[in-house]
């Protein structure tokens, strides 16, 4: 299994398993299929609503001697609703609890995007905390007291951009050492990447595939298709390989962890065989110039008018 490297060492496996839009029902499954075809590294998150069963999962699987708890990667992300400093802890610690774990390997500030305790998804004005009540500083000091405490072995964020990331960095004891983003070939956020490597932030690509299983209020009409690009699909042709195949190396490629979902056996099994599928320049050249810019995880459902945030505060470019 390819991996990245953590300063202290510890390695990150390079293809995790997804489990946004994952539902419970079938996410127990698709843990152990997971973690049955050589999976070490589990994607997870309070939001997705569903850790409880990935827990029981991860629980069935290291009782059964399919996998010791030292030989798994497990993320979670923290929720905006928890970001005051005596909230973050406090929500790891729940999130421990549903997983069934006593320390996650990641723990990720999941959005840049604040809500008062106990909102899921911010409906009114009222409801959205703002930078100047909890400043992402202060969000920063509360995942540092987790590492403090040995509830996570890292930390980082996710939908960051570089300015936020300064923005914390100025400030930080542990400096960030993840950013999860959207990558794919329509958003190669190239400044964003050469940043946080020149930083020493390790880089997660999040929707390789383009995340067509999003719910339709999350979704714009008429979407491009990542895994029905011909580019992709003349490629996964020529390599006798799938697209999601190809879209999967492409992160591997660039040094770049990444996180496929699927809770379906087969799937689940030959996203992880597109460790052995190697592009070369010209293919990842190709797949670098495809012609088309599209984020498909836009993060509007965070602005608008009842919002204090607004989509230039979460992205410097599309
Ligand atoms: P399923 O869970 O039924 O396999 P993303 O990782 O970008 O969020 O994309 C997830 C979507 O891609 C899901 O609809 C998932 O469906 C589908 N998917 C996952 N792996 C593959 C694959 N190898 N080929 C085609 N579709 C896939």
């Amino acid at each position: 299994m390819k991996t990245l490297e953590f300063k202290n060492g510890d390695k990150l496996p390079m293809i995790g398993l997804g489990t946004w839009k994952s539902k419970p029902g079938e996410v127990y499954q698709a843990v152990l299929w997971a973690i049955e075809a050589g999976y070490r590294h589990i994607d997870c998150a309070a939001i997705y609503d569903n850790e409880k069963e990935v827990g029981k999962a991860l629980d069935y699987a290291m009782k059964n001697n399919m996998v010791k708890r030292e030989e798994l990667f497990i993320t979670s992300k923290l929720w905006n609703s928890s970001h005051r400093l005596e909230d973050v802890q406090p929500a790891l610690s729940k999130t421990l609890i549903d997983l069934r774990l006593d320390y996650v390997d990641l723990y990720l500030i999941h959005w840049p995007v604040s809500f008062k305790p106990g909102v899921g998804f911010a409906q009114t004005r009222e409801e959205f905390y703002t930078y100047g009540d909890v400043p992402l500083s202060q969000t920063w000091q509360g995942m540092e007291q987790c590492v403090d405490t040995g509830l996570t072995r890292h930390i980082g964020v996710s939908n960051f951009n570089i300015s936020k990331l300064k923005e914390i960095m100025e400030s930080a004891r542990i400096a960030p050492e993840m950013n999860q983003i959207e990558l794919h070939p329509f958003l190669l956020q190239d400044n964003l990447v050469n940043f946080c490597k020149a930083n020493g932030i390790l880089l997660t690509a999040y929707s390789p595939l383009g995340s067509s299983d999003r719910a339709a209020s999350i979704k714009k009409a008429n979407e491009p298709s990542l895994l029905d690009h011909p580019t992709v699909k003349q490629i996964a042709e020529e390599k006798g390989a799938s697209a999601a195949q190809v879209l999967i190396a492409f992160s591997l490629h660039r040094e770049i962890a990444v996180i496929p979902k699927s809770v379906n056996k087969e799937r689940i099994a030959q996203n992880l065989e597109a460790m052995q599928l190697s592009l070369d320049d010209k293919e990842m050249s190709t797949l670098s110039n495809i012609g088309l810019t599209y984020r498909f995880v836009d993060g509007s459902f965070f602005t608008g008018p009842i919002s204090p945030y607004s989509l230039a505060d979460l992205w410097e470019t599309v």
